[in-house]
């Protein structure tokens, strides 16, 4: 089961919350090995908490020495690690003094992989508000490795949102595979990607990561949108001409729409899930991606109209 967020009551209790970081802080969890769901809602709880304190050293309390973040959306728009860290978020908070969270009941974990994700809205003290992605990958000992921060809502910069549009500025890097038509932008943190599809049809489009050898071995994202709704699956490809579903679905948030004869999906996903059906990505390095559409087709078996292959490189 999802756990729940921490209801607006507890957040209010702010100095039980210090008391209990520090607790947490100083006497360390103890959960080695595989976290349990509960054991990672917790530890996301904590770092989310430390950000209404506003203090750099108790959000650098929660990470691991060589943890790493990454911001977007922000005026810290950026991969930071190690000592960057802190100062990384002394600017944040410059920018959005943060007092305040609340979840969306949104909070997914995947405890193989040891990473949580949620869509947050934080009030800040001036008034506004902000509504962010934050995903975060734990140690062993519940610590963050690894962060990613998507301030999608209520700042000027430019960030992924996943509404089924794609803005001008939306994502920083975008192929089109010329041989389908099918476009494919993202951005990346160090836990998640943001991916959007476009394709020039009304039936199903996907994107296959890392293939092996034709499509085998690629871990797909196939969806369309049908009636109004969207309905997307995580595959995986199990021959050269062959995918099925995962065992587990790895999607934590998507959106797509129909508009003027042409399909748009978006999709985040970890970079990382663990599973042997999907395939792990790492930041800065560079994969084979395939593309493929149906023009009206929204049955996921039916072959596709055109299909291609290009090269991404993720920021990192
Ligand atoms: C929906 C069910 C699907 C069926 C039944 C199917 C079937 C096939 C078949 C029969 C071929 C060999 C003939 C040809 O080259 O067109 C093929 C090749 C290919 N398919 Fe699919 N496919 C499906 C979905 C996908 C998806 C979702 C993608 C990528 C996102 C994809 C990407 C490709 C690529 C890139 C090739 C060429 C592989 C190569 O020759 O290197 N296919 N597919």
């Amino acid at each position: 089961m999802t756990p729940a967020c921490p209801s607006r009551q507890d957040r209010k209790e702010g100095t039980m919350v210090s008391a209990f970081i520090l607790a947490v802080v100083v006497g360390g969890f103890t959960a080695l090995g595989q976290p349990t769901e509960s054991d990672l809602g917790l530890w996301a709880m904590v770092h989310w908490s430390t950000w209404s304190l506003r203090d750099p050293q108790q959000v650098l309390a929660t990470f691991e020495p060589t943890g790493a973040q990454c911001f977007m959306g922000t005026n810290t728009d950026g991969f930071y690690s190690g000592g960057d860290v802190g100062p990384a978020w002394a600017a944040f908070f410059r920018d959005f003094p943060v007092g305040d969270f609340a979840g969306n009941d949104s909070v997914r974990t995947l405890p193989e992989a040891r990473t949580v994700f949620a869509d947050l809205k934080l009030k800040l003290m001036d008034g506004r508000s902000l509504d962010v992605y934050s995903a975060l990958r734990f140690s062993e000992t519940g610590k963050v490795e690894a962060a990613d921060l998507i301030v999608y809502q209520g700042t000027s910069g430019p960030a992924p949102v996943v509404d089924g549009r794609i803005g001008a500025q939306e994502y920083r890097r975008s192929v089109r595979d010329s041989a389908s038509g099918v476009e494919f932008s993202w951005r990346n943190g160090l836990v998640v990607l943001v991916g959007a599809l476009r394709s020039p049809g009304t039936g199903w489009v996907s994107v296959g990561f890392d293939p092996v050898r034709a499509m085998q071995g690629a871990n797909y994202i196939i969806a369309a949108v049908s009636g109004g709704q969207l309905v997307i699956e995580d595959h995986f490809g199990t021959g050269a001409t062959a995918h099925r579903p995962d065992a587990k679905d790895h999607i934590f948030l998507a959106a797509g729409a129909i508009t003027g004869g042409t399909t748009v999906v978006e999709f985040i996903i970890p970079l990382d899930s663990k599973d042997p059906e999907d395939k792990p990505l790492k930041p800065k390095t560079t994969y084979t991606v395939l593309l493929a559409y149906n023009r009206t087709s929204t049955s996921f078996t039916v072959r596709h109209t055109a299909r291609g292959s290009v090269r991404i490189e993720l920021e990192g």
